[in-house]
C-alpha cells in the first residue's frame, strides 16, 4: 500500500505544476482521499521516506502531513504510522470511482419554495444604466472627489470604532446631519435617536415587514405601485391589497375588509403615475391608520426633485405622533451604488428596530457614513441637490418637447405631467402590449419599463416609464428616435 502511495504520487506531483511544492503534494494526498483512492485506515509512507521517494525535503512533508492531520483527512498513531482518516461512516461523500451516493446527473438546487418563488419572479432589470433606465440618476454628476477627499482624511486618521461593527442605528454624526436636514427640507418630526440607516430602502422594508407583521398579516400597497416593494412583502410571507390610487393619491374606499398591518405609500410623488397625495386623503389615511392600529410607510424615494412650486411637506411631519414610518434615500440624489437610506422610527420602535438590524445586517461602511454626514453639513450636499435639479427639470422639458414633436399629446397628455422625479410615463393604448415593447426596446439598447409590471390586479394601464435623468440632453435624440420607431411598429400592429 505504502509502494502505491508513492506510486500514485510521483505520478500526480508533476501534473500540478501550477503551485508551491508543499501546496501541490497537499492537493494530491487530500483529492486522492477523496476520490476513494486509498481507503479508510490506509497507512502512508513514513515522511522520511515519502520525501526520499518524491525526492522532496522531509519538512514539506512532515507539514503537509500536519496540516491534512488538523483538517481530519489523516490520523497518527504513536509508533505505528500516519492512516486515511475514516471521513465516510456519518456522512459519505463519494464511493470509490468518484460518483456522489445516489447522485443523479443534475446537482439538486435546493431551493426552498420561497426561494424557487423569489427567483421565479424576480423582476429587477439586468442592465441598470443607460438611456432611458427609469429611476437611476446621473451618477456621472456627483462630485465624488469632494466624497472621496473627506473619505481619504477619515481613512488616514480613522477611530476603531469606525471600522468595527456600526453602532446601534448607524453613524451617530450621520444620524444627527439627517435629523437636522429632514427636519428643515421635509417637514419630518426626527430626533436622531429615531433614525435607522440601512443599506438601501429596501433593507429597510424588508426590516419592517419582518418586524411588524408575521406571515398572514395584510398590507395595503398603492396600485399601481412600486413592484420592489410587494415583492419584499410577499417573500416575508404578508398578503398584499392593492388600493387603487387617482390624482389625489391612495384612496382607501369602503367596505375595507380585513384590517392592514401596514399601509405602504408615496404620498409626496406618486410612484410612478405622480399624484401628489392630497390633504383629505393624508388626514383618512392617518386616521384608518389609527382606527387599524396599522403603521403607514412613507416612501419619500425621489421628493427632492420637483421642478416647479414648492417642496411638498412629509406625511408624517403633518402632526406629532403620527403612526408613520419615514423611509427615504440616497439612491437618488447621490447614487444607487452608494446604498444608504434611512428610517424615522416611531420613538417607541428606534431602539428595537436598531438592535434587530444589528443581529440581521449588522450594516457597515462607518467612514462612508461619516464622509456623508461631513457632506451634509457643509452645505455640499443640499448644493448638489439644487444643482441636480436645474439639470433634471432641463432634461425633463427636452424629453417632454421630443415626445410632443413625435407624438402629438397622445402619449403624454399635458395632465399627466407631473412636474416632479426622474422619469415620464408614456400612455398606450390597452392594445399595445408594453411588456414586448420595452423588450424590444431593450434589444435595440433602450432601457424603459412597462407600466403594466406596477399593477398586481386585474385592471392595468399601458404605458412605458421612461427616465430622464440619466441622459444627457445632447445625447438624447438618438435613443428617443430608436424608441419612438418601436412604439410606432407595436402601435401599428
Ligand atoms: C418608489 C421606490 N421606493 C424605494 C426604492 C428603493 O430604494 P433603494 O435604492 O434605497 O433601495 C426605489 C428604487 O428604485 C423606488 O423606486
Amino acid at each position: 500500500m505504502r509502494d502505491l502511495w508513492l506510486e500514485h504520487l510521483q505520478l500526480r506531483l508533476p501534473q500540478r505544476a501550477d503551485a508551491l511544492l508543499g501546496e501541490r503534494l497537499y492537493g494530491c494526498i487530500r483529492q486522492a482521499i477523496l476520490d476513494g483512492v486509498f481507503a479508510t485506515g490506509s497507512r502512508l509512507p513514513a515522511s522520511r521516506e515519502l520525501a526520499q521517494g518524491l525526492g522532496i525535503s522531509r519538512n514539506t512533508v512532515t507539514k503537509v502531513f500536519d496540516q491534512l492531520l488538523v483538517e481530519g483527512f489523516l490520523t497518527a498513531r504513536v509508533g505505528s504510522g500516519t492512516f486515511v482518516a475514516d471521513l465516510d461512516s456519518a456522512y459519505p461523500l463519494r464511493q470509490p470511482g468518484g460518483a456522489l451516493p445516489d447522485a443523479g446527473s443534475d446537482a439538486p438546487t435546493g431551493l426552498s419554495r420561497r426561494g424557487a418563488a423569489l427567483i421565479e419572479h424576480a423582476s429587477a432589470s439586468v442592465r441598470q444604466w443607460g438611456a432611458f433606465m427609469p429611476g437611476v440618476p446621473d451618477v456621472r454628476l456627483f462630485p465624488h472627489v469632494r466624497l472621496q477627499r473627506r473619505l481619504a482624511a477619515l481613512s488616514a486618521s480613522a477611530a476603531p470604532g469606525m471600522l468595527s461593527y456600526p453602532e446601534q442605528g448607524g453613524d451617530p454624526q450621520l444620524r444627527r446631519a439627517l435629523a437636522n436636514h429632514l427636519t428643515l427640507v421635509r417637514g419630518v418630526h426626527c430626533a436622531p435617536e429615531r433614525i435607522l440607516i440601512t443599506e438601501g430602502l429596501h433593507q429597510g422594508i424588508d426590516l419592517i415587514s419582518r418586524l411588524l407583521a408575521d406571515p398572514g398579516d395584510l398590507a395595503w400597497l398603492e396600485e399601481p405601485g412600486y413592484w420592489g416593494i410587494r415583492r419584499l412583502l410577499e417573500i416575508n410571507g404578508l398578503d398584499t391589497q392593492p388600493v387603487a390610487v387617482d390624482d389625489e393619491g391612495m384612496r382607501p374606499e369602503e367596505p375595507f375588509g380585513r384590517p392592514p398591518r401596514l399601509i405602504f405609500t408615496t404620498p409626496s410623488h406618486h410612484y410612478p403615475l405622480g399624484a401628489v397625495m392630497s390633504i383629505q386623503r393624508r388626514r383618512q389615511l392617518l386616521d384608518l391608520a389609527r382606527r387599524f392600529d396599522a403603521l403607514i410607510v412613507e416612501d419619500d424615494y425621489d421628493s427632492e426633485f420637483r421642478y416647479s412650486g414648492s417642496p411638498i411637506p412629509s406625511l408624517q411631519g403633518l402632526e406629532p405622533g403620527a403612526p408613520v414610518i419615514y423611509a427615504g434615500t440616497f439612491s437618488k440624489t447621490i447614487y444607487p451604488g452608494l446604498r444608504i437610506a434611512y428610517l424615522v422610527l416611531p420613538e417607541a420602535l428606534a431602539e428595537g428596530f436598531s438592535s434587530a438590524y444589528l443581529d440581521l445586517h449588522r450594516g457597515g461602511h462607518g467612514l462612508t457614513q461619516r464622509a456623508l454626514a461631513e457632506f451634509i453639513d457643509s452645505g455640499e450636499y443640499a448644493r448638489h441637490v439644487r444643482r441636480m435639479r436645474s439639470v433634471y427639470g432641463r432634461r425633463r422639458e427636452q424629453l417632454s418637447s421630443l415626445i410632443d414633436a413625435r407624438f402629438g399629446t397622445s402619449l403624454l397628455p399635458a395632465d399627466a405631467r407631473d412636474r416632479a422625479g426622474l422619469h415620464l410615463v408614456l400612455q398606450l393604448p390597452d392594445a399595445v402590449d408594453d411588456v414586448a415593447l420595452a423588450r424590444e426596446s431593450a434589444a435595440q439598447g433602450v432601457l424603459v419599463r412597462p407600466l403594466s409590471c406596477y399593477y398586481a390586479g386585474e385592471t392595468v394601464r399601458r404605458g412605458l416609464m421612461l427616465g430622464y435623468a440619466s441622459v444627457d440632453e445632447s445625447e438624447m435624440c438618438v435613443p428617443f428616435e430608436r424608441l419612438a420607431a418601436c412604439i410606432e411598429r407595436a402601435m401599428a400592429e
